[in-house]
């Protein structure tokens, strides 16, 4: 318990305490990327397999337009609606034409130990109740404060958790500060022949983006910017489409 000395006191730290339950965001750390307009990081090897829908996956690509793959990476600047029918999977927390040359950083870590674990194995277990989860991989993508396109000055933070454990596998979708654009943006996942896709609701719309974005008031794990998937092939009788959403 905190003692402050006066009400107005203790009421900032009520408020301050509040804001951080509710931060949707994992840590923010790990390798940057290179700064360079519609760029991937380097192929990076996963410490543990990533299962996503029927495949394993031992590497990644984080790319700077705001969507991970597996097999290459991928540039795409302007969304394209899911499901794409093609041949990639693809987990895209904020796809839209991103630009890290001058502002922002994209980041990413990978822990098989530490409280990064902890923290995933709470969240798996409180979302997706009585699968007794235990995380040993989490891998955190973080677009931090990049601008839009063209070098556009304005900051967006948006987040990709991977997670893994046992034959099970998570992803979480956490937004941060969403600047404000008219151009369109999609957030979801695809997979090779759209077999499994999702769209997180209002994407393309001109709610996706800025201080009311929907991203970050909308949840279907009842905390405000944070979206959670299952995504190993155990999802065909647990559809995460089928969770209420909720939107504050
Ligand atoms: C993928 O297939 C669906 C269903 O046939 C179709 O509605 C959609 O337009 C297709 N997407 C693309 C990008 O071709």
């Amino acid at each position: 318990f905190i003692r402050v000395p006066d009400r107005m006191g203790s009421q900032n730290v009520l408020f301050v305490l509040l804001l951080g339950m509710m931060n949707p965001l994992y840590p923010i750390s790990g390798t940057a990327s290179s700064r360079s307009d519609d760029g991937s990081s380097p192929r990076i090897t996963l410490h543990r397999p990533f299962f996503y829908f029927g495949q394993t996956y031992n590497q990644i690509y984080v790319n700077h337009n705001g969507h991970l793959t597996f097999q290459s990476p991928w540039s795409a600047t302007t969304p394209q609606r899911f499901p794409l029918n093609a041949t990639k999977d693809i987990i895209a927390p904020f796809w839209m034409d991103l630009d890290n040359r001058e502002i922002g950083q994209v980041y990413y870590n990978q822990y098989t130990s530490g409280s990064v674990l902890q923290q995933a194995t709470r969240d798996i277990n409180d979302y997706f109740p009585s699968m007794n989860f235990n995380a040993n991989w989490v891998f955190v993508a973080t677009w931090y404060e990049v601008a839009y396109y063209p070098n556009s000055g304005t900051r967006t933070t948006v987040q990709a958790v991977l997670i893994s454990g046992g034959q099970f596998s998570f992803v979480l979708m956490n937004y941060g500060i969403i600047a404000s654009t008219s151009r369109e943006v999609q957030a979801g996942y695809d997979t090779i022949n759209s077999i499994h896709h999702f769209i997180i609701p209002g994407s393309f719309s001109s709610s996706a983006t800025g201080s009311n974005s929907i991203f970050r008031r909308s949840s279907n794990v009842n905390l405000p910017g944070r979206w959670a998937f299952r995504t190993d092939e155990g999802s065909r009788e647990f559809k995460s489409s089928t969770f209420p959403v909720t939107i504050l």
